[in-house]
């Protein structure tokens, strides 16, 4: 939890690549900013190890008495996000090898296999001393445990990673058998008959891929391992640092998957995260609500901080435009209107060396007399200005929608009914076509229990592939108790191990609860669009299926399987149930889910370029046309 009753605000501060004469203009700055808060030391363990054993915390020392006598707190970072040079020189197994099993060298960062017996010792002995030499220093507020994790190399197929991965599997199945029936091995002579056999998924015969169990455990495993480097530092500073909350940057952006951060956020004191957006984009702002809606749903009622994002253009797109006037006082009010105590940044000073120099930061190369250090110094004050925001969470939707990394994990393999899925792009339409219509949206894991769920008038479930049983019956559950429910195309095909359920797709959900038999598939052409019957637009996918106790609401026409359900609803009594069988246009996602809302009565408010989102008794309106931000308090 953290301790503070007001909004953070600041960014990472990197002062190991700057002379010390900068660093008391720094504290200026950050003063007259209205900056509260710095990430310290992310990257600077070979600034404190400078060779084996041997650490110097005198900067260290200084910079953090210069911030707190400048008031300036500190999210005390444990610098294990990038080895250094003497560590992989000296034991080069620390080095992760990649999918075609390439050893990725040192020079860029998070050059670590997360399985490495030697880094975790390694980090081990950094952790505790800063730990040991910071938990009592006033101005630590914080811990930010190294970075990013699984940013760069999430999946790593070296020797140590295929130990690790086979004693992994030996804890998840009963026995070598129960693992074979679960993968189905007995498909291409891949029975195994000891898990020391089993390889790690890389890559196989051309035309061929690895078993679809086996890709989707490993990645299974590459997010517990990482995250068994969290808890390892996690608890080196707990015993040193009861009071103060440890935390470590997700990622919550659309196409960042390696990490489940639903299991993540359970070890965390408070979720932080980072968000960039896709600036190409002009609707990019819905993405960034999507992202911080996400977020909010992975907390799941604990706090978070919007731990780094930009002040303008990022440097690693293709092309970095710069944000336009007053669009980040938008974005940064957006994230603190979905729940985020604060909006931070990376970074604090713009590097004028290194791969990172032309992103944006607080202070620009140009300096401090610019049109990005006015602004960030407005979005300070308007902070400051609101402190006991941080006092209240974001009102509950009446809409959740479930979100789950394995489900991108199962949808990304190859050997699918067509390459044109993507989980992402439908979450993305899902939630933008609910944006546009002014209505809001939590998110919630498809282990949420039926009771939980029944906070919601309307749970959705975009391409929710894989479901145990126990999950299908609580969403089922919820729906018989009253609770409305979308399942769209593609769901509950297969139990959690990827094995088809039989007799009808998608499972007891879509033939028994709504009512509709579906028996194969007919994928679309990639330019192809199909009108319904009832005149929504329909793309990428229809199926051969027919009614089985629900009420046609549309079917597909023009096509390879005229007749067939296209949408349909069972009525449940107090509740209704709908299947959509296909992908929607995003005109036609709209008319859908508004026509649905409207039907049960949920709330809409905002328009299409506008968003209204109420934080206890504050009301935000965030106009993306007028470029405007109202923040009210009743
Ligand atoms: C993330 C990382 C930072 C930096 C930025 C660049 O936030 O944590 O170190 O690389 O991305 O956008």
């Amino acid at each position: 939890m953290l301790k503070a009753n007001h909004l953070h605000f600041g960014g990472d501060y990197n002062p190991e690549q700057w002379p010390k004469e900068v660093w008391a203009e720094d504290i200026r700055l950050m003063q007259k900013a209205g900056v509260n808060l710095v990430s310290l030391g992310i990257f600077s363990w070979a600034n404190i190890e400078r060779s084996e054993g041997q650490y110097d915390f005198s900067w260290l020392d200084e910079i953090i008495e210069m911030l707190h006598e400048g008031g300036i707190s500190i999210d005390m970072a444990t610098a294990t996000a990038s080895p250094p040079a003497w560590l992989t020189k000296k034991y080069p197994e620390v080095l992760p090898v990649n999918f075609d099993g390439v050893t990725l060298v040192h020079g860029g960062r998070q050059a670590y296999c997360a399985a490495s017996e030697v880094y975790r010792t390694k980090a081990a002995a950094l952790v505790e001393k800063i730990a040991e030499r910071y938990a009592k220093h006033p101005a630590v507020v914080m811990w930010h445990v190294n970075n990013e994790y699984g940013c760069h190399a999430p999946y790593c197929y070296c020797d140590q990673s295929k130990k690790s991965f086979q004693d992994w599997l030996k804890k998840r199945y009963a026995s070598i058998e129960d693992l074979n029936s679960s993968w189905g091995t007995d498909f291409w002579s891949q029975r195994y008959y000891s898990f020391d056999e089993v390889p790690v998924p890389s890559r196989t015969p051309d035309g061929t891929h690895p078993n679809p169990g086996q890709q989707i455990d490993f990645k299974r495993f590459s997010s517990d391992v990482t995250l068994e480097l969290f808890k390892m530092e996690r608890d080196i500073i707990k015993r040193y640092d009861k009071v103060n909350p440890v935390t470590t940057n997700f990622m919550s952006m659309k196409f960042t998957y390696a990490m489940d951060y639903f299991e993540w956020a359970k070890e965390v004191d408070f979720v932080s995260t980072d968000h960039y957006l896709a600036q190409h984009d002009p609707h990019n702002y819905i993405d960034l609500a999507q992202q911080a809606d996400l977020t909010r749903g992975f907390a799941k009622g604990k706090q978070w901080l919007l731990m780094e994002h930009s002040s303008s253009a990022v440097n690693w797109q293709p092309r970095n435009y710069a944000k336009t006037p007053g669009q980040e006082k938008r974005n940064s009010m957006s994230f603190v209107a979905r729940g985020s105590q604060g909006a931070m940044y990376f970074q604090w000073r713009q590097s004028q060396a290194g791969s990172e120099r032309f992103h944006s930061a607080l202070v620009p190369h140009a300096g401090e007399d610019t049109r990005v250090y006015r602004e960030v110094s407005e979005l300070g004050a308007l902070l400051k200005a609101h402190p006991d925001i941080s006092q209240y969470e974001t009102d509950r939707a009446e809409i959740a929608m479930v979100y789950d990394y394995e489900q991108f994990w199962a949808l990304m393999q190859a050997n699918m009914p067509t390459e044109d899925l993507s989980y992402p792009e439908t979450v993305a339409t899902w939630y933008r076509s609910l944006w546009e219509s002014g209505l809001r949206v939590d998110f919630v894991h498809p282990d949420a229990t039926a009771v939980e769920l029944s906070q919601y008038k309307l749970v959705l479930m975009p391409m929710v592939h894989m479901l145990s049983d126990k999950q299908e019956a609580e969403f089922s559950n919820y729906a018989k108790q009253g609770g409305n429910l979308v399942v769209g195309y593609f769901s509950n095909i297969s139990d959690r191990t990827l094995r088809v359920k039989l007799g009808g797709y998608g499972g007891q959900l879509v033939k028994e609860l709504i009512g509709v038999y579906v028996e194969e598939f007919y994928p679309l052409r990639p330019d192809q669009t199909l009108k319904l019957t009832n005149g929504l637009e329909a793309k990428l996918w229809s199926e051969l299926s027919r009614l089985n106790g629900a009420e046609l609401v549309a079917s597909f026409s023009g096509s390879d399987v005229d007749g067939s359900v296209a949408i349909a609803k069972r009525n449940l009594g107090s509740s209704t149930a709908w299947y959509q069988g296909t992908e929607l246009t995003l005109e036609s996602q709209k008319k859908f889910f508004s026509g649905i809302a409207a039907e049960l009565g949920i709330k809409s408010e905002g328009s299409d370029h506008a968003e209204v989102v109420h934080r206890g008794p504050y009301r935000f309106e965030i106009d993306h046309k007028a470029n405007t931000v109202s923040i009210t308090k009743h």
